[in-house]
């Protein structure tokens, strides 16, 4: 079967087949998949373009040929039956069928059954970001992956269903709430791949942006061991503002004073804010952590909680330096609490 295959991908052209190079209007081909899918792709493509061609074409030839004529008023006489005819028109599509299954099959079990020794990437998806865990325990909003060694993502969804797409790998895959979905795959050259949210999964899906970068192996386990421990190098305040970017507060709580789905953290800390159930809320220490961590307790007025809790997300430490980068960002106590 195979060798029929590779015939036939032969003949199907350097322009279908070749290389890493991406092919006509698709993506780039940046991971093992690609080249299969496309294949798959282009294939079912062209064929469903032969047959419309030239169904529409004899339609359009009969219509003109058998129109009523003023000398020919009578329906003409035609075969009833053709038996080559029928057989052609039967074998050759049911050949076709089996092929795009056959193919498409043993894709897709490729592509559901990772290899055994996968380097293995918690993913987790939260209105509005993605938190990718590695193995040593460090949280990043981008996933960073090795070159040329299989990758497997445990993926699970803090609260809507999301789906990881990444078009240059030709992978897509649902996270679901309170289920873990996997999938797999192996990049093969370094580089930065978009990353996105595939599923309509709310007011700020279109925010779900995110970046694969692929390093070669040791430049990675070099990256690792560097990002692990990023936070202590830096003073409180800063090591806030890069987990306010890298853990997703930003698509939500903006730095410039404009509201966004949830209020801008630009000078509020000191202030005194009206709660939607009528009480008042000093914004200090205590406040920003509940906030965190049990964010529906105290709803600041004109807004809705729209935010999951970052409970076993964020250790006390980094709730720390959150505070200290709100701190930084003004307020009427000039960054002391009352
Ligand atoms: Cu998450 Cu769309």
């Amino acid at each position: 079967m195979n060798q029929i295959l590779s015939s036939l991908a032969a003949i199907w052209g350097p322009w279908a087949q070749s290389g890493s190079q991406p092919y006509f209007w698709l993506p780039d081909r940046a991971s093992t998949f690609a080249r299969d899918v496309d294949w798959v792709f282009n294939f079912i493509l062209y064929v469903s373009l032969f047959f419309f061609a030239l169904i529409v074409a004899l339609m359009c030839w009969f219509v003109l040929r058998y129109r009523r004529r003023p000398d020919r008023q009578e329906v003409e006489e035609s075969p009833h039956h053709n038996t080559a005819l029928e057989l052609l028109w039967s074998v050759i599509p049911v050949i076709l069928v089996c092929l795009m299954f056959y193919y498409g099959f043993e894709g897709y079990m490729d592509m559901r059954t990772p290899p055994r020794d996968a380097y293995e990437i918690n993913v987790i998806a939260k209105k509005w970001a993605w938190l990718f865990k590695y193995p040593n325990g460090y949280v990043d909003d981008k996933l960073y992956v090795p070159a040329a060694e299989p990758v497997r993502l445990v993926m699970t969804s803090d609260d809507v269903i999301h789906s990881l797409y990444i078009p240059d790998f030709r992978v897509k895959q649902d996270l679901v709430p309170g289920r873990y979905t996997k999938m797999w795959f192996k990049a093969i050259k370094p580089g930065e791949y978009s990353l996105f949210c595939a599923e309509y999964c709310g007011s700020g899906h279109a925010d779900m942006l995110s970046k694969v970068v692929v390093l070669e192996a040791a430049e990675f386990a070099a990256w690792l061991r560097e990002a692990g421990d990023f936070l202590k190098k830096l003073p409180p305040e800063k090591a806030g503002e890069e987990l306010h970017r890298r853990r997703g507060c930003a698509q939500c709580h903006s730095v410039d004073g404009k509201a966004g789905t949830g209020p801008t953290l630009l000078g509020i800390w000191g202030e005194t804010h009206r709660m939607t159930d009528g009480s008042t809320a000093v914004v200090d220490e205590n406040y920003v952590r509940e906030s965190i961590l049990e964010p529906g307790k105290r709803i600041r007025e004109g807004f809705v909680n729209q935010m999951p809790t970052f409970k076993g997300v964020l250790s006390d430490e980094e709730i720390g330096y959150l505070i200290a980068y709100i701190k930084s960002l003004g307020g009427s106590a000039k960054g002391e609490s009352p």
